[in-house]
């Protein structure tokens, strides 16, 4: 799709990969891009539109699409890892939070504005998902879930709204360098590298972003079963 003269949305853009996709999509020529955040004043970047958006409040959803009904590019990005939630025992509240943002925020955030991208012309959706939508990992099995769940949300939101010429973009990767990875010890890619990439793939009408050599690895140790899943997870046990 043309990004130069669009307009976006960005859930979750007062930091980390949302905001660098907010920029990211500046840089690339955009008009406007709306940065929804739970608080709007923790949007400084003053290039961006700020807009109040909890992503698990009904009613912050609907004044948004009021507000931003030019938009042709809506990102799901907002999301939390929920690194309490134990897999053996603890409370499940924290994973019904977990799923709470990061699978119903988006589906909310998606029925809002469907008509809104129909009647623009189509536009894209992209959800931003992980490598942990194909690798569970035991140490956050809330985190893994959810992208799992948003996964499979994706490919029924593309099949969804094909009808009316929506590109839905799902973007999976391994660690990033945010405030939401920054325990872990790990290898990790740059926010603003994988927003290149988002902004690539949008210019390209591609419908998947795997952005790291690990990303790349699970999807194909997928194919060869849950041994080879295994092998390749990370933090396993
Ligand atoms: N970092 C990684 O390793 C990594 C890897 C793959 C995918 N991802 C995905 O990338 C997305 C962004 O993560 P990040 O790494 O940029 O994390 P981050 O730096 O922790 O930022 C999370 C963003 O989500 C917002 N948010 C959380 N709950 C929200 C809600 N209920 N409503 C609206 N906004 C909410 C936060 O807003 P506040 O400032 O108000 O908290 C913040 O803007 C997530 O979906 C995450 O799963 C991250």
């Amino acid at each position: 799709m043309k990004i130069t003269g669009s307009t976006a949305l960005v859930t979750g853009a007062n930091r980390g990969i949302g905001l660098a996709i907010a920029r990211a999509l500046l840089a690339a020529g955009a008009a406007k891009v709306y940065a929804g955040a739970r608080d709007p004043k923790s949007v400084t970047d003053d290039r961006l539109t700020a807009v109040k958006l909890d992503v698990t409040s009904e009613d912050d959803i609907a004044a948004a699409a009021e507000l931003a009904s030019d938009v042709d590019i809506v990102v799901n990005n907002a999301g939390v890892s929920g690194p309490e939630a134990q897999l053996l025992t603890g409370s499940l509240d924290v994973a019904r939070a977990v799923m709470e943002t990061n699978v119903f925020g988006p589906w909310r955030i998606t029925r809002a504005f469907a008509p809104i991208l129909a009647a623009n012309g189509g536009g894209a959706l992209v959800n931003v998902l992980s490598a942990g939508s194909w690798a569970a990992m035991s140490a956050a099995p809330a985190y893994t879930a959810s992208k799992a769940a948003e996964w499979s949300l994706t490919n029924a939101f593309r099949l969804g709204l094909a009808k009316q010429g929506t590109l839905v973009v799902g973007v999976h990767s391994g660690f990033v360098d945010t405030d939401l990875s920054s325990k872990v010890r790990a290898t990790k890619i740059s926010a603003e590298d994988l927003a290149d990439q988002v902004v690539r793939a949008l210019a390209e009408d591609r419908a998947e972003v795997l952005a790291d050599d690990f990303t790349v690895a699970t999807r194909r140790a997928l194919a060869d079963g849950v041994e080879a899943m295994q092998a390749i997870t990370p933090f396993a046990g």
